[in-house]
């Protein structure tokens, strides 16, 4: 059996929309490289060329709620299999802009689809593989679509759906932290964004036990 302390780290970031996950994934990176570790960026759904193909048509075409989580699962089997899997095989940690969590808050609190189901899924595509560490860049709805609508960003299929949706994502978010409180860490991510990006490297370094 392989040592398991020669595997790499697997790492989360989560959020809904306009938290600044995509601000703060360079702290996650940079942090973990200047210790001298090896570091995969990577992002769901996405993260492979035909993953990123799927990307585009579940954030951008009109389709049934189901179709989109198995679409999203479809990704994140191309992902699981050629890019994390590997790379955490390898030594390498791999630092993920959204995972699994995204999908039970947006698809299963958000959308309505039941949890079981889509954790039977999760099993499908990655039995056994779970983030060693999701930071959740947590925030009101208003907040981040306060955010969203000064950047005048035009906005996915999920980025125009109402507060109240991402009220629901952002809930279930919180109670999966509740759930899991030694993997996850809930940032206050309505600071500013170097209060955030610090808080983000402690709450890493902690984890590091550095
Ligand atoms: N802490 C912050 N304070 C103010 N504005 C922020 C903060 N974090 C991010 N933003 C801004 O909010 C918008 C959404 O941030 P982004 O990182 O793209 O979020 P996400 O990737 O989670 O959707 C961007 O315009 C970004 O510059
Ligand atoms: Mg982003």
């Amino acid at each position: 059996m392989k040592n398991p302390s020669s595997r790499g780290l697997f790492i989360t970031l989560e959020g809904i929309d306009g938290a600044g996950k995509s601000s703060q994934f360079s702290a996650l990176v940079e942090t973990l490289r200047g210790l001298g570790r090896e570091v995969v960026a990577t992002r769901e759904p996405g993260g492979t060329p035909l993953g990123e193909r799927l990307r585009e048509m579940v954030l951008n075409e009109a389709m049934s709620t189901s179709t989109e989580a198995l679409l999203v699962f479809a990704a994140r089997q191309e992902h699981v299999l050629h890019v994390i899997e590997p790379a955490l095989l390898r030594g390498q940690d791999v630092v993920c802009d959204r995972f699994t969590d995204a999908t039970l808050a947006y698809q299963g609190a958000g959308k309505g689809i039941p949890r079981d189901r889509l954790e039977a899924l999760a099993h499908w595509v990655h039995p056994g593989l779970e983030p060693d560490l999701t930071v959740l860049l947590d925030l009101p709805a208003e907040t981040a679509a306060r955010r969203m609508r000064e950047q005048g960003r035009q906005g996915d299929r999920f980025e125009r759906e109402p507060e109240e949706f991402f009220g629901r994502v952002r809930r279930q978010y919180l109670e999966l932290a509740r759930e899991q409180p030694r993997r996850w860490r809930v940032v206050d991510a309505t600071r500013s964004l170097e209060q955030v990006r610090e808080d983000v490297i402690q709450n890493l370094k902690k984890f590091l036990e550095l």
